[in-house]
């Protein structure tokens, strides 16, 4: 791939300002500390929590390059729009008073939206983002996410999440967008797209950071911050490409693996960090630690006898910047290393002029305030919608029998279940608070489920049985209640979380859910399904006996209206499944699994599968043609299908398409997605749909783990047809 380009007038600037730092400049460009090492004490509710003196601490005498998080732990949380430009004021303030006027530059979080400025636009999360099956929605997403951190003075967002989803026990799957490398790709790149634009110095972009390279999502036990083993091959074919296209798509920064692969933490691995990202992918931007985890190597890898060897590891395999985040240890060590000559300068001048690279392409060396008004750029009425379309488009119908769906306006309706009437289920870990928990903090002008419902019924909605998790649920009193309307909208799922504190042993939803499901349906009433959360908790039994089953994973704030406008027919849904739902706990098989996990005995056979997903309404997929049935070895594969609404809505359907290459030396998936397009189309529209497979398509990482394209017959399916081509040897 070709490097990522570098701007000559950009690159004159670096090596002026390299040549004028002292070492300690350096070091401290490369230092990254949390919002608590400049506030004072207790300041989060304060108007403004800078502690001056510890910031001119960390500016004059420690040099930091970078300030990251919210006011301030314990219990961070989301702050006003006009506090936020007061903060990152301060601090570009006393930076342009520094001897060579380096700005800082302060990351957040943005993940959804600008998840810490208070009543920013927060959309579904990455997971239900790649149901929408819809890039302009995450094109979409940056863009206005962009706008929302920059109208909060802030410059760098740490997303998108990159990490390929394929272990569903990880608390951290629903930052991803799901098992497929394409759809990931492919949404990632329309995010950053959106983000950054061509230019991110623009007053409405912003730069990303790709994470968490590489292998973090893969954890064998399922639980966060642990090994990952990952051969070389798969590491290329599952876990590399998303981190390739978000680097060709613009990406400057990169956020490490907290965890290990193969015996090597993430912030030790000279070969991912420096062969690979940089030798290989081209990577021309910064490295930045992930949270104490260069600390973590001497305290909890044992790879470091020493914090000091700690450091030196990390750098030299390729740590640009340290988020060490609570004091200047790193500053202090580092700069002990060079000085010794156990860390050389010019290496220190690499990590250097990478960061002072994406400080300058930022455009924070000439912005001396923040240049992006909030009037017409936060929380506009644009942004709204286009948030309320992706939290439509997300929600998946994955069972509807014999059409009971959508209800009828008049009918009356019971709702009841732990994720029924509450904001934090459906926006999950990164909202307002780290963990999304603080339900009280949550704007109350977006109405949960329960108030979709009501607002939206010209029935009757009841709710009982027990309103939110940590609440008793009463299974009597919804029994009751049940057998008095014309249906239950039972609503189960998962409580909010992130990393290591969303760790479970089983994918099995609590028992006191289960029961509830189970004394409902003995009452014989019809019964909706309806799940919020960031994993796939399974809901095989009582899938089978639910009438109908919609798959919310975390829509975001627009999301109880999102379900209700699906539930009572005002929007026809169309999210399709992003990850393999599994049948049992250890039903772990992605779509894009080898022949011999579906061979004699063995079966691909989850719940629902990869790309699963209903409408009100029937599309056909016909007239798969391929332009040629014979191809030479790099050229480009054409080929055209047809899709029409036959039912009787309007309705949106993504076309899927997917190849196999038939025989190869290396086994290869059964099926992968390839390419797809979602349309919109009224009833008894037909569209014709073309696609192009480039010549990557057809590669695969070969048997000397180089990525080769072999002669030989492929299989393009697309729905329920599929069409063969050859492409021959030179
Ligand atoms: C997470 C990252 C996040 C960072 C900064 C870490 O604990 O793993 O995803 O960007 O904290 O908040």
């Amino acid at each position: 791939m070709a490097a990522q380009q570098l701007d000559p007038a950009v690159e004159q600037r670096i090596e002026t300002l390299l040549a004028q730092m002292t070492p300690e400049e350096k070091v401290g460009q490369m230092t990254q500390v949390d919002f608590s090492v400049i506030s004072l004490e207790n300041g989060q509710d304060l108007d403004n929590p800078i502690d001056q003196a510890k910031l001119d601490a960390a500016i004059f005498r420690y040099h930091v390059g970078s300030i990251l998080n919210t006011p301030t732990t314990p219990n961070n949380k989301a702050q006003p729009v006009e506090k936020w430009r007061t903060i990152t004021q301060q601090i570009r303030d006393t930076a342009a008073k520094t001897r060579l006027q380096i700005p800082v530059i302060y990351g957040i979080d943005a993940i959804h939206g600008a998840t810490y400025t208070r009543d920013s636009v927060l959309f579904p999360q990455a997971i239900s983002m790649a149901a929408t099956f819809n890039t302009e929605l995450s094109f979409l997403e940056g863009q206005i996410t962009a706008r929302e951190v920059k109208a909060s003075g802030l410059d760098w967002n740490f997303s998108p999440v990159m990490d390929i989803g394929r272990q569903p026990l990880w608390p951290r799957l629903w930052e991803t967008y799901g098992e497929d490398v394409h759809l990931a790709s492919a949404m990632g790149s329309a995010y950053i797209a959106g983000h950054q634009g061509s230019d991110y110095s623009a007053a409405d972009k912003a730069p990303t950071c790709l994470k968490h390279y590489v292998g973090y999502s893969y954890p064998l036990n399922g639980k966060d911050r642990t090994p990952a083993w990952i051969g070389e091959r798969a590491l290329r074919e599952w876990f590399l490409p998303g981190f390739q296209a978000g680097i060709a798509a613009g990406a400057p920064a990169v956020m490490i693996n907290s965890s290990e692969v193969d015996g090597i933490p993430g912030h030790a691995n000279y070969h991912y960090l420096t062969e690979i990202l940089r030798g290989e992918l081209g990577f021309t931007g910064f490295t930045v630690s992930d949270w104490q985890d260069i600390i973590r190597l001497h305290t909890r890898d044992k790879v470091a006898a020493s914090p000091r060897e700690a450091v030196k590891i990390a750098v030299m395999a390729g740590v640009d910047m340290s988020m060490v985040p609570y004091d200047f240890s790193f500053y202090e060590l580092l700069l002990d290393l060079v000085n010794s000559g156990e860390v050389p300068m010019s290496r220190i001048d690499e990590a250097v002029g990478r960061i002072l690279r994406v400080k300058l392409q930022s455009g924070l060396f000439e912005r001396r305030e923040a240049d992006l008004p909030v009037a017409g750029n936060f929380a506009t009425e644009q942004a709204a919608a286009v948030n309320r379309q992706a939290a439509q488009e997300a929600i998946v119908l994955a069972k509807n029998a014999g059409d009971l769906l959508p209800l009828s306006k008049q009918a009356s309706i019971l709702l009841t279940g732990p994720t029924a009437n509450s904001l934090s289920v459906m926006n999950g870990g990164w909202t307002i608070t780290w963990q999304g928990n603080a339900e009280d903090w949550y704007p109350k002008q977006h109405p949960t489920l329960l108030q979709a419902l009501q607002a939206k019924s010209a029935g009757k909605v009841s709710y009982v049985g027990g309103q939110r998790f940590g609440e008793e649920i009463n299974i009597e009193q919804a029994v009751t209640a049940a057998r008095q309307h014309d249906v239950v909208v039972l609503a189960l799922g998962e409580n909010t979380y992130t990393e290591t504190l969303g760790n479970i042993d089983s994918l099995s939803l609590d028992s006191v859910q289960l029961q509830l499901a189970k004394a409902l349906f003995a009452t014989g009433k019809p019964i909706v399904l309806i799940t919020f959360g960031g994993r796939p908790r399974l809901i095989t039994d009582i899938a089978e006996q639910a009438q109908a089953v919609l798959l919310g994973f975390l829509p975001g704030m627009e999301g109880g209206r999102a379900m209700a406008d699906i539930l009572f027919g005002e929007v026809n849904p169309s999210g399709k499944l992003p990850i393999s739902y599994p049948r049992a706990s250890n039903d772990v098989t992605p779509y894009d699994h080898k022949p011999m996990e579906a061979f004699e005995m063995v079966q691909y056979q989850p719940l629902y599968p990869f790309g699963h997903g209903l409408s009100y309404t029937r599309f056909k997929t016909s007239g798969l043609r391929l332009e040629r049935s014979r191809y030479r070895l790099g050229e480009e594969v054409k080929l055209s299908v047809s899709v029409e609404n036959t039912g009787n809505r309007p309705g949106k359907e993504a076309v899927l398409v997917y190849l196999n290459d038939v025989y190869a030396s290396v086994t290869r998936p059964v099926k992968q997605l390839k390419a797809f397009s979602k349309v919109a189309l009224q009833p008894g529209e037909r569209r014709a749909l073309q696609f192009t497979l480039k010549p990557e398509d057809l590669s695969f990482i070969g048997p000397d783990m180089r990525r080769i394209v072999e002669p030989g017959e492929f299989n393009v399916m697309v729905g329920d047809e599929s069409a063969s081509f050859e492409v021959l040897a030179d």
